[in-house]
């Protein structure tokens, strides 16, 4: 008879407690203790724009003063969507009976009203706090008691000469839309799954990366106060062995040497995996560079090409992260996988997110995060480098 038929398979199904980032889930209450980035500070302008962000729907706006504004689209007089407000010198003025909110929700004006308004300070916008930093603007959409200080990390603040940070928002490693569709936890778990890399991106669609990343490595999975870190040794050229580290990092951060230039050292860039809901995400990256631009210029071609000019038949011939993550469906089905060594990284990284879910159900500050200045600096150890094989030993 035959076995392991498809016939009467029970329907598979995904641990929500890992993927799921609406407000009051229990990833969504740990990711609300995080600061996330929402956009470019250089896109960020006078124009309200429509953010999404672990699933709740928002209005960005930098008021004419400079400052930065996350609100409710809501407007808290009678509900007229502040997307289609005017921004102004201090704040964001509704459409429909012009209230004025400021930057932090604050009611300055009720034009309709007797003397502008009286009583304004009964009415709040609700609004998240946002701060800017890397060319990016964070927001932290969590409890405004446990709001940490926006953290620092050593890799984008100790600048070489003539070296600046770059901000960049396109897309995942072998390129794609901005917007990927399929949830968060499967593109931050291929960080720490080193072995998809000589396979999708060393052989199976020719070398994506440079030649060397096309060996089989020996690896090395670790868990750190941070996340979890994914050290991988290759045989490299003159007898030497090429070492890489890579890691992630609470809340969703990305330090990943790059792969397609044998550029050696510390860490270049981060990137932050920001669920905008349980179906789709997207990548903000910071790195030090030396020439504008150079963050770009770091993705992948297939066949000559650029991922959007791929055609259908080229997606299929020459898959990349973009094709092997959301093809494992818009959230994964867990009950369905079969971990096996390899994904040891998958496995360590699961236990560190339970772990921290625990730390916060029971009422504790989960990793990474810091409430004083001195504390908000982070060091991080992922790395590319080339050293002698014995030193390896
Ligand atoms: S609904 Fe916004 S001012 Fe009336
Ligand atoms: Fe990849």
């Amino acid at each position: 008879m035959d076995s392991g038929t498809a016939y009467g398979r029970a329907a598979g199904s995904y641990r929500k407690e890992l993927t799921e980032v609406g407000a009051g889930t229990p990833m969504g209450e740990l990711l609300r203790r995080y600061w996330h980035p929402i956009g470019l500070t250089s896109s960020l302008n006078g124009n309200p724009a429509k953010v999404k962000i672990l699933g709740e729907e928002l209005i960005a706006f930098r008021d004419g003063q400079g400052k930065p504004g996350l609100v409710r689209p809501r407007c808290a007089h009678r509900g007229a969507s502040l997307y289609y407000g005017k921004v102004e010198e201090r704040g964001i003025r509704c459409c429909y009976h012009g209230w004025l909110w400021d930057v932090q929700g604050h009611c300055l004006e009720q034009p309709c009203e007797e003397r502008g308004g009286t009583n304004l300070e009964r009415v709040r916008q609700p609004w998240y706090p946002v701060a800017e930093r890397y060319g990016l603007v964070f927001a932290y959409l969590g409890p405004p008691a446990k709001k940490p200080v926006l953290p620092r990390y050593d890799c984008l603040e100790e600048l070489a000469a003539g070296e600046f940070i770059e901000a960049d928002d396109s897309s995942i490693g072998g390129g794609g839309p901005a917007l990927i569709p399929c949830n968060w936890l499967q593109h931050w778990e291929n960080v720490v799954d080193p072995f998809h890399v000589p396979v999708l991106h060393g052989s199976f669609s020719g070398a994506q990366f440079v030649a060397q990343m096309g060996a089989m490595p020996k690896v090395k999975f670790d868990t750190t106060p941070r996340g979890v870190k994914v050290e991988s040794l290759r045989a490299a050229e003159g007898g030497k062995l090429h070492r890489r580290v890579t890691e992630v990092v609470m809340p969703t951060l990305r330090v990943v040497p790059n792969p397609r230039v044998a550029k050696y050292g510390r860490v270049e860039s981060i990137g932050w995996v920001l669920p905008i809901d349980d179906t789709s995400f997207r990548i903000y990256v910071a790195g030090r560079v030396t020439e504008k631009g150079e963050l770009g210029r770091f993705r992948s071609k297939m066949a000559g090409k650029s991922w959007s000019e791929l055609s259908e038949e080229e997606h299929r011939r020459y898959p990349g992260d973009y094709e092997a993550q959301t093809s494992q469906g818009p959230i994964t089905l867990h009950s369905e996988e079969h971990l096996s060594g390899s994904d040891g990284g998958v496995a360590r990284l699961r236990r560190f997110l339970e772990a921290q879910l625990k730390i916060v159900a029971a009422g504790g500050d989960p990793a990474c995060v810091a409430f004083n200045e001195a504390d908000a600096y982070v060091r991080l150890e992922a790395c590319q480098m080339l050293m002698d094989a014995t030193a390896a030993a």
